[in-house]
């Protein structure tokens, strides 16, 4: 059984709270990393410790699982290095020697580039600049670093002798559906594909080999970094529901005279894992999200941060417990999805969530 885990929207969706209840939840004897690189930050938490992970798969949150990370994914030594000694999965972690390598020299390209960092308003990491070079065929790979020895493996044999042994694996997927280099909001995206199909290439397992695909999605919406937002909240729309809710819950001070995205970033308390930049924020976009599942072929919806749309809801572990005007939230979602929501997150920890699988 393989499972994958993507962002719907933008990024950013709470993919590491997802990650790391199913982590915990299902005991996947093998969870594996996908997507860009180090651009992605998912924050999870391990014994009251906060994690903002770049490279190690956010699943380390359970103690037993082999952990990978896959080719198509860009490997920063430092960062890895790093996260493993913080993480302590030194003996439990393999990377696919053909991981393409981030070097200083992409780093800095990516925060010089004027069109990268100011335009695109790329995270700095060397993402971009890697990519291109792997794709202009110069990049050095994973096999070539004496410091990643060690953790050199071939993670397509690794994961599909496992589920030949009928073993579980989890994919964990970075960024978001509209941050597809193919689907997204070009040319302000990142540097590869983000949907289901990619996170499966990316670890090497092919397509009739994925059981189920959850699409994670935030109560609402958020984006860092430049590029169209249909539905982000400005002066122009200061009626809709998402700001009304934000006046009538009146938590931030000082509201009058403010940009009001600035006070929903702060209110959300939405700063990028990364790059620490406050994030933009705006309504949960229908049919964006409609589009994202089609293309996923997501067979599970996950609502996060359901808790901060409906504050009466925080922590709630039981669908009944739901406030009514949340519930009608979430059947909207369902409906317009054509998608069952089977996990709906309630708060920050793992076990914040209710789980309607079946
Ligand atoms: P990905 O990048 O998609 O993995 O998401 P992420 O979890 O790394 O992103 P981010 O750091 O933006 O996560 C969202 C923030 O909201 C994190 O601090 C999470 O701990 C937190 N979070 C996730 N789900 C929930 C939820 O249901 N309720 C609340 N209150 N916080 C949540
Ligand atoms: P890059 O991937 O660093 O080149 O950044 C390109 C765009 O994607 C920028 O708008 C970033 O903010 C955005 N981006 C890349 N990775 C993530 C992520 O994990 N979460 C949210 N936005 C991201
Ligand atoms: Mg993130």
């Amino acid at each position: 059984m393989v499972s994958i885990v993507v962002g719907g929207h933008y990024g950013d969706e709470g993919k590491g709270k997802i990650i790391s209840y199913l982590a915990l939840k299902d005991n996947p004897d093998v969870i594996a990393r996908a997507g860009v690189g180090p651009n992605a930050g998912h924050t999870v938490y391990k014994n009251g410790r906060k994690y903002g992970l770049r490279m190690i798969p956010c699943g380390f949150v359970n103690d037993s699982p082999r952990l990978l990370i896959g080719a198509g994914v860009l490997v920063d030594p430092q960062t890895f290095l790093a996260e493993v000694g913080e993480t302590d999965t030194g003996n439990r972690i393999g990377i696919d020697k053909r991981c393409a390598i981030i070097t200083d020299k992409h780093k800095q390209d990516d925060v010089k580039d004027k069109h990268l960092k100011t335009t695109i308003g790329s995270t700095g990491t060397g993402c971009g600049p890697a990519n291109a070079e792997r794709a202009h065929r110069t990049i050095q790979l994973a096999q070539d670093i004496p410091s990643l020895k060690g953790f050199l493996t071939d993670v397509p044999k690794e994961l599909n002798d496992a589920l030949s042994s009928g073993k579980k694996i989890l994919v964990e997927g970075t960024q978001g559906f509209c941050l597809s280099l193919f689907y997204g909001t070009y040319p302000f995206v990142t540097s590869k594909d983000t949907s289901a199909s990619m996170m499966a290439a990316d670890v090497g397992l092919g397509p009739t080999k994925i059981t189920r695909v959850y699409a994670v999605f935030k109560a609402y919406m958020s984006r860092v970094g430049s590029g169209p937002f249909a539905t982000e909240l400005d002066e122009r729309r200061a009626k809709v529901p998402l700001w009304k809710r934000l006046l009538e819950n009146a938590k931030v001070k000082g509201i009058k005279g403010r940009n009001p995205n600035e006070i929903m970033a702060e209110y959300f308390n939405e700063k990028g894992t990364v790059t620490g930049r406050l994030r933009r924020v705006g309504d949960f976009d229908m049919e964006l999200a409609k589009y994202s599942c089609m293309v996923n072929g997501a067979t599970d919806v996950a609502v996060t941060c359901v808790d901060k749309l409906f504050p009466a809801c925080f922590k709630v572990r039981a669908y009944d417990q739901l406030s009514e005007d949340a519930k009608a939230y979430l059947k909207n979602i369902e409906q317009a999805m054509g998608v069952p929501t089977t996990l709906i997150s309630t708060g920050p920890d793992a076990e914040d969530i209710i789980d309607l699988r079946a």
